[in-house]
């Protein structure tokens, strides 16, 4: 058997899969996000832990035979985020989320001709190295004290192993990676005060970390010692999970983020169309994408808003696709990285009128999304077919709503859990039996395919027409 550990924004997740990939179970615990300020977004680092120990406490209870029988685990987290630890190893702040933009000045600083040549990527300010040259300039005292900086996941690796380890998936969102030659870059690092002495070792997603603590593996009957796989940034860990390893498949995620993915063929920067081009957590292959900073996140601030869970407010839209109507809404509830790389931007619903319906406001944050997504998909993303993940693809209606929007057929899996934690699962297989990554990282089987639907293919480019009119007005309203 194997374990994959998620840490995601909303949740920490564990899945535990049998040597045929079968999974077996999975838990989940929920997380909190604090925005103790305009665009701040922190957890704090003991929250991971607390819900770590709960999902492996649940997985124990019904399925402590499996798990005394676990190999190899595999480790996959929300992306970008700045752990700071002191010489001791305790965790100095709560950690700076990969949504947070107040490091927006910091960022615009840092991305120059050398950054984007150096890293692959724009400076953007949810990545890591703009954080710490914040903290640098706003809590001196404490950045004298930082003696690591760890992405989330591998916060949750270091608890595991003792471990400060990192792979080349999650270190590319940083912008100190040299993401061509897969190493930590001197400059970079120089650049914001730091040296390679504040970052983790470096290995492959594939690749050992480290092995499983003996009181931990004690508290759940785990065997000591097992292999933690380096892992992956929940994006390539999803690649993982889907099987996009081969260059020109793809995906789209609808996470608290929405993503769409491509694997390349190489290291293919284009800093300036806002795609991310980022080592895969595969040896030797990297990916682009494209981010939208709000997707399932919008439906839920919606539904937290409305006092209804996502899943109803969604089921009460049914599942037939119509054209959209008038109300837009524009998913910038956290700013927005690609394509506009903009930080204040905020989001707003446009054309409400006396009559607008809970139903037409749900309806329209997930054209929003969709819309956003298509931007992501004018990027440069464009591929035959996109296989859809994340918690909104449970809904069919957002699914058909995508491929009209993306004119690109989007594939479901069958019914199973192919995201991040089963993608890290896979890595902790690879990473236990040396077997060949590409044999391992299959496509799942697939249980429906949207088609875009020609019919609504014109009303829905003049709504996204409409609603790319919209970005300037906002953004002029937004200095
Ligand atoms: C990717 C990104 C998000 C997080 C979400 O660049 O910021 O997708 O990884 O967990």
């Amino acid at each position: 058997h194997y374990l994959g550990l998620d840490l995601g924004t909303s949740s920490l997740k564990a899945l535990l899969m049998d040597d045929g990939q079968r999974v077996v179970a999975s838990a989940s615990a929920g997380l909190h996000v604090s925005r103790p300020a305009f665009g701040w977004s922190e957890q704090d680092p003991a929250d991971w832990i607390e819900a770590a120990r709960t999902v492996l406490g649940r997985l124990r209870e019904g399925h402590g035979a499996a798990l005394a029988d676990v190999e190899g685990i595999g480790l996959s987290g929300q992306m970008h985020g700045a752990t700071l630890l002191d010489a001791a190893g305790a965790v100095l702040r709560p950690c700076i989320l990969w949504n947070d933009t107040r490091a927006h000045e910091e960022a615009r600083a840092l991305d120059d001709a050398q950054a984007r040549d150096i890293t692959g990527n724009i400076v953007f300010p949810g990545f890591t190295a703009p954080k710490l040259e914040w903290v640098r300039r706003n809590e001196p005292a404490l950045f004298e004290r930082v003696a690591s900086v760890l992405l989330p996941k591998d916060y949750v690796r270091l608890w595991l192993t003792g471990e400060a380890v990192s792979e080349m998936s999650d270190a590319a969102g940083t912008a100190w990676l040299d993401t061509g030659a897969r190493d930590w870059s001197d400059r970079m690092l120089e650049r914001t005060g730091l040296s390679r002495a504040h970052m983790p070792r470096l290995v492959e997603g594939t690749e050992a970390s480290g092995g499983l603590k003996g009181a931990l593996a004690a508290e759940w009957g785990l065997k000591p010692g097992i292999v933690v796989a380096g892992g992956g940034g929940d994006n390539a860990a999803s690649a993982c999970g889907v099987g996009v390893v081969r260059p020109g498949t793809g995906f789209v995620s609808l996470g608290t983020s929405g993503v769409l993915f491509t694997a390349s063929a190489g290291y293919e920067p284009a800093p300036e169309t806002a795609l991310h081009t980022f080592c895969h957590a595969l040896p030797g292959l990297w990916h682009q994408m494209g981010v939208t900073l709000s997707a399932a996140g919008s439906l839920e601030w919606l539904s937290g808003v409305l006092r209804e869970t996502p899943g109803a407010l969604v089921a009460s839209l049914g599942e037939e696709l119509r054209a959209p109507g008038r109300l837009a809404f524009l998913p910038y509830l956290s700013g927005e990285r690609t394509p506009h790389n903009d930080s204040a931007i905020r989001g707003a619903f446009v054309g409400l009128q006396a009559d607008t319906s809970r139903e037409d406001m749900a309806r329209a944050v997930m054209e929003g999304v969709a819309f956003s997504m298509r931007d992501c998909l004018e990027a440069g993303g464009a591929v035959e077919r996109l296989v859809a993940v994340g918690a909104g693809a449970r809904s069919a209606l957002w699914l058909k709503m995508l491929a009209s929007v993306l004119k690109t057929p989007v594939a479901l899996p069958a019914a199973g859990d192919f995201g991040a934690a089963f993608g890290a699962a896979r890595l902790g297989l690879v990473a236990a039996t040396g077997l060949e990554p590409a044999g391992v990282m299959t496509e799942p089987p697939i249980a429906r395919t949207f088609e875009p639907d020609p019919g609504l293919a014109e009303p829905f480019m003049e709504a996204y027409g409409r609603y790319r009119a919209l970005y300037p007005a906002l953004a002029a309203l937004a200095r």
